[in-house]
């Protein structure tokens, strides 16, 4: 499904709208590109997978430099945005992460894009896939709504997010996005994102957190 029909935008719209959409988007694309300063050694390659419009691939360029990005996304008008923001530093490819080869890479990233695998064992094998195609001391990325242990604790979470998106959409334009994205999205608890990163062989750190929304970093580390 493209962009625009999953979020009911034109996509075009993309950059404005996401704000209006996911609480601290800024806040939270920020601080995944600023993990990145505990990489032990420049990287060349970083592959983002989910680019869209390249919004976090711009951050983290912008922190490593000399660095090029390979942009996985299933949506080739996502893709156009993000070749018109980052130019020639960007390899686009048009696939699905699920079955598309990752080339060798230093970081892997992904924001708000690893939410669209809904079955665990492909997201596990989605890891691990990650985890073969980074070099050693290499980084992977992933910023998401990453849920709550505690339903009490989630719940307070969801209502922020039906607040937030209440702002811009009215009480019933929230209920009838969350509605929509439930069907479509699938947040995993934070733990269980973790303990699976942790099984592919990462050494997991969660860099930030406000309510359901999180940075994760995993290394990969040396032999
Ligand atoms: C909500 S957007 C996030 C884009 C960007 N990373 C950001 O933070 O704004 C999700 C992106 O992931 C892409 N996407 C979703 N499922 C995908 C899949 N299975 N394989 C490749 N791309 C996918 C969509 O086309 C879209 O561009």
């Amino acid at each position: 499904m493209s962009v625009a029909s999953h979020l009911k935008i034109r996509t075009d719209e993309y950059d404005q709208q996401i704000l209006t959409f996911i609480p601290f988007y800024d806040e939270i694309l920020d601080a995944a590109a600023t993990a990145l300063d505990a990489l032990e050694r420049p990287a060349k390659v970083i592959l983002d997978l989910g680019t869209g419009s390249g919004a976090l691939a711009a951050r983290c360029l912008a922190r490593l430099k000399g660095a090029r990005v390979v942009g996985i996304d299933a949506d080739p008008a996502m893709l156009a945005m993000a070749e018109q923001r980052l130019g020639k530093v960007l390899t686009p490819v048009v696939g699905h992460f699920e079955s598309t080869p990752f080339p060798t890479c230093d970081v892997v990233t992904a924001s708000f894009s690893l939410h669209h695998v809904a079955e665990p064992s492909v997201k596990q094998r989605i890891f691990r896939k990650a985890f073969a195609a980074l070099r050693p001391g290499g980084m992977l990325i992933d910023a998401d709504c990453l849920t709550a242990a505690s339903p009490r604790l989630r719940a307070r979470h969801h209502a922020l997010w039906r607040d937030h998106l209440a702002m811009s959409h009215g009480a019933a334009g929230a209920k009838k996005f969350l509605a929509a994205w439930a069907g479509e999205d699938t947040y995993f608890p934070i733990d269980v994102e973790t303990a699976q990163l942790r099984k592919a062989g990462f050494v997991v750190d969660v860099t930030w957190r406000r309510a359901s929304f999180a940075v994760v970093a995993a290394v990969k580390p040396r032999a």
